[in-house]
């Protein structure tokens, strides 16, 4: 069987230094875990401890590391659309229409014209930005562009989405309604994810566990497993158990401060 189950992405050992003036500093050390078929694993951890590397390369962007990361039981040696990323800063094409954003990588991948057309539409519409397909970014709220980068990364069909602070940048409220947005769109299509955020509560309502990193160099100090039923909703964040956890990690936060 070579389904993934227990592990779609496997990290293992991981060190990553970057080199700087004959300096070299070392970001990640002996980063192990892994996350399984439709799983979404958060990673919490100052600022500076190298989430956002950890992300970098599993994206692919970056192979100078030692250790092994594998998808589907492959190194990954260059980006790829099954392993979709989403920015805190959308990043849409500013010269773009709304639906040629999202049309940007099927056409690459020479998906047919009809295709593309009833894709992009029917993403818009998943995200709520049907009625805005002829805009241009511009004319969008972060909000809004970040609905669109969402569905841009999800239209090609990625068995992983690396979210970097996807909604950091968003007001309280918008942000709530990415995170639904997200729940919901995750039930439907079930990518794995990996969710970097500082947003405590975020990683709680979304994650299936949640991987605690120390200061930099990043090291793995705590693991734990977010056990809520699903499908979960907003109002989960009001219950006592979600409090209770989210005490527990903060506890563990306070002390790398
Ligand atoms: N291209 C690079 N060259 C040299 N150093 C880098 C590079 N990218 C990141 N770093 C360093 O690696 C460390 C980790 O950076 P990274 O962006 O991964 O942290 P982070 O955990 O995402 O932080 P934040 O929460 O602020 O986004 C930092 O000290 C940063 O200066
Ligand atoms: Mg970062």
């Amino acid at each position: 069987m070579n389904d993934h189950s227990d592990g779609l992405l496997i990290i293992d050992h991981l060190h990553k230094s970057y080199c700087h003036d004959n300096t070299e500093t070392e970001v990640l050390k002996n980063v192990t875990f892994r996350v399984g078929q439709g799983e979404i694993v958060g990673v919490v951890g100052p600022s500076g401890c190298g989430k956002s590397t950890l992300l970098h390369l599993v994206a692919g962007f970056d192979q100078d590391y030692r250790g092994d990361i594998a998808f589907c039981g492959q190194k990954i040696t260059c980006p790829a659309t099954e392993r979709g990323m989403v920015f805190q800063s959308p990043q849409l094409f500013s010269w773009l229409k709304i639906k040629d954003n999202i049309a940007f990588g099927p056409k690459r991948q020479h998906m047919a014209k009809e295709d593309i057309s009833a894709q992009t539409r029917i993403f818009l519409e998943r995200v709520g930005m049907l009625d805005f397909l002829d805009y241009y970014p511009e004319q969008l709220s972060g909000g809004m562009q970040q609905r669109v980068a969402l569905a841009r990364a999800l239209i090609m069909k990625p068995k992983l989405l690396l979210m970097d602070e996807p909604f950091s940048a968003l007001d309280y409220q918008s942000r709530l309604e990415m995170q639904r947005l997200t729940l919901k769109l995750w039930e439907e299509y079930k990518p794995s994810i990996l969710l970097v955020t500082h947003d405590i509560e975020e990683a709680l309502l979304l994650a299936d566990r949640i991987i605690v990193l120390s200061k930099g160099p990043g090291e793995i100090i705590r693991e734990l497993s977010v056990n809520f039923d699903r499908p979960r909703d907003l109002s989960l964040i009001k219950s006592l158990s979600f409090h209770q956890l989210k005490s527990q990690i903060l506890d563990q936060l306070s002390v790398l401060m």
